[in-house]
């Protein structure tokens, strides 16, 4: 076993490994070498779309950029122009092809500009056909299955003239031991597993992610102990659906016990997970938050909507009073406990009853923040089939409705906190200089006035005012 390979254990001249993580660091160096060659076109720009797993996907293809030697820059006029793309709204689509458009007429001054696009997009048949058709200009695509590949692909884009195209249709291989060039130094997420099972009916990522598969426990908790030693000190669990993780190992470990095991990395400090599917959520893992130390009192629970037969169509199977009896559970257990949602509107069939069913959870359930969302008609998905899709002026109008319960729930319900003092993670300055942000552990913004300093470092704020979304407050320290 390896955490990584240094250029001197590789021997470019020789056979090509067969072991993936090796293969990968092989490509590694035979890219460098090309690098090396003609260093003039040396700066690349990464562009991530979508969710925290891609963001953490695209940690390791900057990683490998890194190591071969380009230089990140925050422009598309940089001699390598990388998407990682997301797919689960339409939108997301557009401003892929939008910003397309626009390297093209870039590529025209600069021929030698390479343009990849990579990621959840690109698992779908018919995204690939156009951009094997109408956008020749593209150099490399692969999808979400072989992104452990990226460096041989790359090697093969960097010394072919044709445009490259490898997509799987699906995999049960986990890559460990990657490089990985972390968007922060003191937190980090962390895959726990990867796909889903569940076929929400309105949802495309089991399409294009595939089927769930889990990390084994020690993996994860090596991953999380290499990254204390680096500095960090809260890690983020990611998976479509953490409360099945382990289901599908050889030996089963539950979510729960998952927790424990990262719990015990000395020098953690904060533990939060994400996402939790309302059907799985276990009594285990509710007693295991209410007792640890580590893990923080915030959980995400999509419920999508408030209609019972809203959420059948929907295939979530859970009702209205099943959603909203958990939440009377959790509070019990966890009273402090800060709760944010995912929710859809104008799923196809949606009548106003239908919706003021979700305005009366949301008046119920006390959610911090809820994530709303347009119902998006995804191609290959049970719901585009579905007769009464609603028609657009009704849903904006809906979508504004559900916009203004949830600021105003929010404001209410985030206000419980102002007047206390909260630990509070530095993170980064904001646009006003000298207030920095900061995250208590409910997740929740704080801007006050710091030090540079003082970034990944936990200090005691105190909540002076609720902005809605965000808190004004003011250092007190030590914890009064
Ligand atoms: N349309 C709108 N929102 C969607 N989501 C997933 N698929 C769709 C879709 N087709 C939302 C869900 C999910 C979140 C990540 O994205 O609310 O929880
Ligand atoms: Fe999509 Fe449902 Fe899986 Fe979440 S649980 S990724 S909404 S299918």
């Amino acid at each position: 076993m390896f955490n990584r390979l240094e250029s001197e254990e590789i021997n470019i001249a020789g056979e090509i490994p067969k072991e993936d993580t090796a293969r990968q660091y092989f490509y590694i160096e035979k890219c460098k070498e090309l690098y090396r060659k003609d260093p003039s076109h040396n700066t690349y720009c990464l562009t991530t779309f979508g969710c925290q797993m891609n963001e953490k996907q695209s940690e390791v293809i900057a990683g490998i950029m890194d190591e071969i030697g380009y230089r990140r820059i925050e422009t598309e006029d940089a001699d390598i122009v990388i998407y990682n793309t997301c797919t689960v709204r339409e939108n997301a689509n557009l401003k892929v092809y939008g910003r397309l458009g626009l390297l093209h007429n870039m590529k025209k001054q600069k021929k030698e500009k390479k343009i990849i696009l990579f990621g959840c997009m690109m698992q779908e048949e018919h995204v690939v056909n156009k951009i094997r058709n109408d956008y020749r200009f593209v150099d490399l695509v692969f999808g979400t299955h072989n992104i452990y590949r990226f460096a041989e692909l790359f090697y093969h884009m960097m010394t072919g003239e044709q445009q490259v195209i490898e997509i799987w249709e699906g995999t049960d291989k986990i890559v460990e031991d990657l490089p990985a060039e972390r968007n922060y130094d003191f937190k980090s997420g962390v895959n726990i597993m990867f796909g889903c099972n569940n076929f929400c009916s309105y949802c495309i990522v089991p399409y294009v992610r595939g089927r769930e598969r889990s990390r084994e426990p020690e993996a994860i908790v090596e991953e999380v102990t290499r990254l204390v030693k680096d500095g960090v000190t809260e890690v983020m669990l990611l998976g479509q659906n953490v409360n099945s993780y382990g289901k599908t190992l050889e030996n089963p470990v539950s979510f729960a016990e998952l927790l424990e095991k990262v719990e015990a990395v000395q020098g953690l400090k904060r533990i939060r997970f994400m996402t939790s599917h309302p059907k799985d959520l276990s009594d285990e893992l509710i007693a295991y938050m209410a007792k640890s130390k580590k893990v923080c009192h915030h959980l995400h629970l999509p419920m999508q909507s408030g209609s019972s037969r809203i959420l059948k169509e929907m295939n979530r199977r859970y009702d209205k009073e099943k959603y909203l009896s958990l939440v009377e559970k959790i509070r019990k257990a966890i009273p402090d406990i800060s709760l944010t949602t995912d929710i859809i509107v104008g799923f196809p069939g949606e009548t106003e009853e239908d919706f003021l069913e979700t305005i009366d959870v949301v008046n119920k359930a006390g959610f911090d923040t809820a994530f709303t969302f347009i119902y998006s008609k995804r191609t290959g998905t049970p719901a585009a089939k579905m007769e009464n899709q609603i028609p657009e002026a009704v849903v904006k109008e809906r979508f504004q409705r559900l916009l203004s319960t949830v600021q105003e729930k929010g404001r209410e319900i985030s206000s419980r906190f102002v007047g206390t003092v909260q630990e509070v993670l530095v993170e980064t300055e904001s646009k006003d200089p000298g207030i920095f942000t900061g995250r208590t552990q409910y997740n929740l913004l704080v801007h006050f006035p710091a030090t540079p300093d003082l970034e990944g470092k936990y200090v005691n704020v105190h909540l002076d005012e609720c902005k809605g979304f965000y808190y004004l407050g003011t250092r007190v320290d030590p914890l009064q």
